[in-house]
């Protein structure tokens, strides 16, 4: 991977708990984040006593490359999000400046604790569809802004195995948002969840409280169904008769 290739962008606690509609019992489970990137909910969540690892294969550089590389994306990324304003609600964040504030505060957040938690191994650098994880190894897997957003780069084939290996290491694996970079359902949902729910997975898509993008408000939630399934509140699950919209 070359750096120049990436626009490093990263978000806080707060909406990683907004966006997979973490409670406090799930803050306290053993968290892989999946394309953590330089958020700050490692460290944040770290900083409060939570036990999370994040992957990323941005982890192979040092904390000066990656911050030489916000500095460079940093001006590009709040323009682009001003000429695409109408794709956004603005409850949350008054304008782009103010969400590159806001970005800017949880990407600085990352940047200050990099260096220790590469040493604790907080930080590992890994590339779905593979991850170095023994199995079972976390309770829970959150992955934000990479599978379905991304899904004219990533096909179906491996968004089902990146999801795959995310259970083989994880008791439940919840993905955020569902939506494609123009904001439609991904076109991988459908026949993505109708596989996982044939290989005996427990497949749902669950509604959640994060407003940014628009069209962007349910989280997809799978487990396998060899281990006990809790069912969300406000939940769409797959099964053979009932039809996820797509
Ligand atoms: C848009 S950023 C999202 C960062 C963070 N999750 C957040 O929401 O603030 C997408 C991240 O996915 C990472 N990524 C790209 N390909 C990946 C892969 N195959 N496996 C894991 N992470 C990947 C990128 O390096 C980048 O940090």
């Amino acid at each position: 991977m070359q750096l120049s290739s990436i626009v490093p962008w990263g978000r806080s606690l707060a909406e990683y708990k907004a966006m997979f509609d973490l409670s406090i019992t799930d803050l306290e489970r053993r968290i892989l984040g999946c394309g953590d990137g330089p958020a700050s909910f490692n460290a944040e969540l770290t900083g409060q006593g939570g036990e999370v690892v994040s992957v990323d294969p941005i982890y192979q550089f040092t904390r000066q490359e990656i911050h030489s590389r916000i500095q460079r994306v940093y001006p590009g990324v709040v323009a682009e999000l001003a000429r695409n304003a109408e794709q956004y609600h603005w409850s949350s964040f008054r304008d782009p400046g103010h969400v590159g504030s806001v970005r800017m505060s949880a990407m600085n957040r990352f940047l200050s604790d990099y260096d220790s938690g590469l040493k604790d191994g907080r930080y590992i650098e890994a590339s779905l569809p593979e991850l170095p994880m023994f199995d079972n190894e976390f309770e829970l897997a959150v992955v934000s802004h990479l599978l379905f957003l991304y899904s004219e780069q990533i096909d179906a084939i491996q968004h089902l195995n990146s999801l795959k290996e995310l259970c083989r290491v994880a008791g439940e694996v919840r993905v955020f948002p569902l939506v494609d970079l123009k904001g439609k359902l991904s076109s991988h949902l459908r026949p993505v969840m109708e596989e996982l729910y044939a290989q005996g997975y427990h497949v749902e898509r669950v509604k959640v409280p994060y407003r940014f993008q628009k069209g962007a408000d349910e989280m997809l939630r799978v487990v396998s169904k060899k281990r006990p399934s809790r069912k969300s509140h406000g939940s769409e699950s797959l099964e053979p008769e009932s039809k996820a919209d797509a």
